[in-house]
This record gives structure tokens, sequence and C-alpha cells, in this order.
């Protein structure tokens, strides 16, 4: 936490950042509810004075270690929405997933944050998982909503490298009909689809910062940021991270780079693509997928219906 101070004053400077701009903050992990809120402290004093009226403040919480005393410490500092990684009320499914917390736990540790006073509560749901039933995810699904949330993220399970599954890739197995089964069942409890994973009464404004292409200040080891055209690494080995956090890795981003982020940005979440983003023979190709409805067109954006497509639909463009 002391070299993630000394980044983010470094990185305030950076991005000259000005009183009273930054809009949104997101603690995520690794699993920030392991670090105590004592800890927290200095940053959110360093931040406090930057920080705009009305901003959204989330840390992500496991329910094991999101006691009630860290997350009243954490709503003290000024956190004002929680997502927490459930993955699923399933025991075996949790234990198939290597999750340290139980079903029980999940649902305590959602009704403490209200009871705290959350009113930005999301939970997070895998799936796509070996394993996967309509019986269980619907049980997923009603558990969740029988919770005093606003908002669900679902993720189907990815392999990542460097992670226990990367030997296990059985564990990842996706059947488009029940993801798209998913979503309409999520929906049909009242939360809008505003992106290919999350759903809510409450759009998180973060995740649409990042999908609105904004700039965002990435400190600690792992984290990422983006100033314009640089993307910015601090080192993802923790060590390495802590002996001098300000070494820094960047990359440059080419215009192509920004224009296809862009692209499957805007068609995976409910911001579309603006014409003005897409060449001459893409705008053809845009108008040929209107006629088809598979994109719709309003005021020179494009929108995408069925998120499931976007990459497809990014992929045809620019081919
Ligand atoms: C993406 S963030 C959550 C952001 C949060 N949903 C929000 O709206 O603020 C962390 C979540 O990523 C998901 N996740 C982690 N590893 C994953 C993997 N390998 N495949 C799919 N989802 C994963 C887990 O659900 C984890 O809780």
């Amino acid at each position: 936490m002391k070299a993630l101070y000394i980044q983010l004053e470094f990185e305030l400077k950076r991005f000259k950042a000005e009183k009273n701009s930054i809009e949104t903050i997101f603690i995520g992990g690794g699993t920030p509810s392991t670090v105590s809120p004592k800890l927290y402290e200095p940053i959110f004093k360093l931040l406090k004075p930057y920080l705009a009226c009305g901003s959204e403040c989330t840390s992500e919480a496991n329910p094991n270690s999101a006691t009630k005393e860290w997350l009243l410490g954490m709503w003290n500092l000024g956190i004002n929405r929680i997502s927490f990684g459930v993955q699923s009320f399933n025991n075996e499914k949790l234990k198939l997933l290597n999750r340290a917390h139980s079903p029980i736990q999940a649902k305590e540790a959602v009704c403490n944050a209200k009871e705290i006073g959350f009113e930005n509560i999301s939970l997070d749901l895998i799936y796509a998982t070996l394993g996967d039933t309509k019986e269980l995810l619907r049980h997923d699904i009603q558990t969740a909503f029988s919770l005093p949330i606003n908002h669900i993220s679902a993720y189907a399970l990815t392999i990542e490298e460097g992670t226990p599954f990367e030997s296990k890739p059985q564990m990842s197995k996706e059947n488009l009909k029940l993801t798209s089964w998913i979503f309409k069942e999520i929906q049909a409890h009242g939360f809008e689809q505003y992106e290919i994973s999350n759903f809510g009464k409450y759009k998180s404004r973060h995740n649409m910062g990042y999908w609105l292409y904004k700039d965002y200040i990435g400190v600690g080891s792992g984290a990422v940021g983006k100033l314009e055209s640089q993307r910015y690494y601090p080192s993802a080995v923790l060590e390495e991270y802590i002996k001098n956090p300000l070494e820094i890795k960047s990359e440059t981003l080419r215009d192509e780079d920004k224009k296809i982020e862009q692209t499957f940005l805007g068609f995976r979440s409910c911001l579309g693509v603006h014409g003005a983003l897409l060449d001459k023979n893409e705008k053809v190709r845009a108008d040929i997928l209107v006629d088809e409805n598979k994109l719709t067109e309003e005021n020179g954006i494009y929108y995408n219906p069925d998120y499931l497509l976007a990459d497809e639909i990014t992929l045809f463009l620019s081919s």
C-alpha cells in the first residue's frame, strides 16, 4: 500500500489531475477485502481533493473476507458501491472454482452491506463452467435476486494463462443457447443488459468509463492505466513493484489499435459505435448489417442488439 501510494502521487501529476476531476474509483484485485481499511486511509486522504462531487467509488470484495467491520471501514472511507465476487450459490460449483466462501457467507455479506447503508451492491456470477445446468444457473440467478442488489455481472469462465485452470481447459464449457437463456433470465427479473457481462437497475459508471474509452489512472502491481495514446503497466511482479513502484512500462496505442478497441467495446455494450470511427468500406458493411437488422442506426451511431455477436460484427466490418 505504501508503494501504491508513491505511484498514485506520481500518476496524479502525470495525468495533471485537477481538483474535483476524478469521476470514479475502482478497487479491484487480487482481493481488496483482505486489506484492512486502515491501510487504505492514506490513499483516500490523498485522493479526496481530486474526487468529483457524487463520484462513484467501488470496491470489489470476497464474501469470506468482507467482514461487517471491513465493509463499515470502507464505507466510512467513502466507498459507495460494493461488488461481491460470489461466482455461484452452489457449494459444489464453488469448490470446483476453488472459491473460499460458502453460499451462506455470500448472502450474509450482501445483507451486511445493505444494512451498513450501501445502495449500489453488485455481485458476480460465473457461467460456462464444467457441470453447469439450467437448474443450477436458475438457482444462482433466483438466489441473487432474493438479495438487495441493483447490479449483476455474469462472466463466461475464461482459461487464463498462468492460472491453475490453464492445465484444466475442460473447466470452461460454453453453450451459447444456455448463455442466451441466462441473459434473458436476468433481464426477466428487471435488470437491463447494458454490456455483454453487465446487467442492472444501475449502470456502473466506472465500467462505462472504460467502454467510453476515457483515460484512467492504474495503480498497483498488475494494474493498467491509459492516458490518450499511452497505456501504462506497473510491474505485475509484486516484489519488484514494492521495490520500485515507478518502474512502469508503457506502450503507444496506434490509431488502428484504438479504433479496433473502441469498435468492439461499442458493439459489446449499449454505447454503440459512432459512424465517424468507420472508414467508407466499413460504413457500407455496417449499413448492410442495418438492412439485415443485425445492427440499428440512430443519429449516426450504430447499435448492436445482440452482444453475443459483437466480435463477429467487429470482424465482419474490418474484413
Ligand atoms: C471483472 S471484476 C468484477 C467487476 C464488477 N463486476 C463490477 O461491475 O464492478 C472481477 C470478477 O471477474 C470474474 N473473473 C475472474 N476470473 C475470471 C475468469 N477466468 N473468467 C471469467 N471471469 C472471471 C470474477 O467474477 C470476478 O469476481
